[in-house]
């Protein structure tokens, strides 16, 4: 124990450190649900909030609304007594720890949405009280936990606040979510976790809470660092991505494979990082954090114009592939108008039910535009639903040799492992394969496969 720490502090230490502090976890989403997972796992008792009841019914009759994680995870934490589930925000007070893990999307201009953020404040502020540890995982612009969360959280809190001093009475801190949803190879619990105060006790607060679920606690100087952090780590994907994207359109011209040119610049052993092209960014994070910190430059006059040409970059995608879709049509002399055409894969990456901002619907939204007939098979997605941008009112269709035959194109967009794509070798007439799917059957497909 530090020396930056009061009586408040080091009796809230013990109390994590013994196993007895509640942990509140504020949005069971994938985000929340699996961490509240590995800190109950490390012997913490978690009291889950959601405002989406679905998600609390789910949980009470062991089903887990996130395929990935499976029905394990979710009968674990109902089974046990140190577990329970509410919508009932009023009961925040029990909580000697809350961490915050609610979506922080883009407004319609595509300017950050934090009134998530600001409403858990709101209700976290009514029932503040001294030796509460409030912790920030939602990705968002540097100093919002400084200025805008706990701000909220002092203003709801009205009188009380008086008596409460941010520091001395109540903690706060930030800590990135690195969750890759799917990746087999890590878990929250082996992803090292960042950890930023608002002040050094609050620091070590937070990281004694995430020692109990997570193998490897990184503390940083201040909550800005980890904000940061987290934004870098994206904006680099999102301009890595766009730059592979870029070599794919000239390599395309040069007739050269850029799948063959990454593999074989990721044979060196430093200095190289591969990362491969494909129809455009999807899922919460890289096509929507490194824009909550153009939002943020513009406030200290400047502008990021890596984040804004590796947007314009990858928002383009989906346009290059349909318009390489035309082509392919074009050369089995067909025009793309009353051409059928079937997207493979829905969810915006291998091996999840995850449909935010993928671009799959871009695609069917600009060949449907053009005048195709469109269907899309997915196994993990079997219907789509209302999201930010597109609402399609679709089921996904069958997969078999009929009916891939049936299609005049089959266009990969999203590459889930479990899939036979023989069927699509031995049937397609035509497929357009964005992930590099269909390499082990490149002989057998010869002219009918085009890589965009
Ligand atoms: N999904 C990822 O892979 C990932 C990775 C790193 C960081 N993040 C970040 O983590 C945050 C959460 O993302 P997610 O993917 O878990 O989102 P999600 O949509 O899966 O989960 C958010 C949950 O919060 C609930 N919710 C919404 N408003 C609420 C409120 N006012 N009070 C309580 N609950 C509320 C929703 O019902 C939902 O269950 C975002 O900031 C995201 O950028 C996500």
């Amino acid at each position: 124990m530090s020396a930056s720490m009061n009586d408040v502090a080091s009796s809230l230490l013990s109390r994590i450190e013994r196993c007895e502090a509640k942990v509140g976890v504020i949005g069971l989403g994938y985000v929340g649900l699996p961490l509240a997972h590995a800190l109950h796992h490390g012997g913490l008792p978690i009291l889950g909030f959601d405002i989406d009841q679905n998600k609390i019914d789910a949980i009470r009759e062991g089903r887990n609304y996130l395929q990935h994680l499976g029905d394990e995870l979710i009968t674990s934490l109902r089974d046990s007594k140190r577990f329970e589930a509410t919508t009932d925000f009023g009961r925040l007070g029990e909580a000697d720890i809350i961490i915050v893990c609610v979506p922080t999307p883009l407004g319609k201009h595509w300017e950050p949405d934090i009134s998530y953020i600001l409403q858990t404040a709101e209700a976290i502020g009514k029932t503040l009280r001294a030796g509460q540890l409030i912790i920030l995982e939602s990705t968002t612009y540097p100093r919002t936990t400084r200025d805008d969360m706990m701000p909220a959280i002092m203003t709801a809190a009205g009188e009380k606040a008086k008596a409460l001093q941010i520091g001395r009475d109540v903690f706060g801190a930030f800590s990135p979510e690195r969750e890759d949803p799917g990746r087999k190879s890590h878990s929250t619990s082996t992803i090292p976790k960042l950890v930023g105060g608002l002040d050094d006790a609050s620091t070590e607060l937070a990281s004694a809470v995430y020692r109990k679920g997570v193998t490897t606690v990184v503390p940083v100087a201040t909550a800005e660092i980890a904000e940061s952090a987290k934004l870098l780590e994206n904006i680099f994907r999102a301009v890595n991505i766009a730059l592979v994207n870029e070599m794919k359109v000239v390599l395309d011209a040069m007739g050269i494979d850029v799948w063959q040119v990454v593999r074989a610049a990721g044979t060196k052993p430093f200095g190289f990082m591969p990362f491969f092209p494909g129809p455009g960014l999807g899922g919460h994070c890289i096509p929507i954090d490194p824009f909550y910190l153009t939002w943020k430059a513009r406030e200290y006059g400047h502008s990021t114009r890596f984040i804004e040409l590796a947007g314009e970059i990858n928002t383009s995608m989906p346009h290059y592939v349909v318009d390489r879709t035309a082509e392919a049509l074009n050369g089995q002399a067909k025009p793309m108008k009353g051409s059928r055409i079937l997207v493979v894969g829905l969810a915006y990456k291998a091996d999840i039910d995850d449909v935010r901002e993928s671009p799959s619907f871009e695609l069917i939204e600009l060949c449907k535009h053009r005048g195709a007939v469109v269907d899309y098979f997915d196994p993990l997605v079997p219907a789509t639903w209302a999201g930010r941008k597109h609402d399609l009112k679709m089921t996904s269709v069958g997969y078999d040799a009929a009916t891939v035959a049936s299609y005049d194109c089959i266009l990969i967009s999203t590459a889930h492992s479990k899939m036979d794509y023989s069927v699509i070798a031995k049937n397609a007439k035509l497929c357009v394969d964005t992930r590099d799917a269909m390499r082990a059957y490149e002989a057998q497909m010869g002219a009918r496969l085009v890589r965009a």
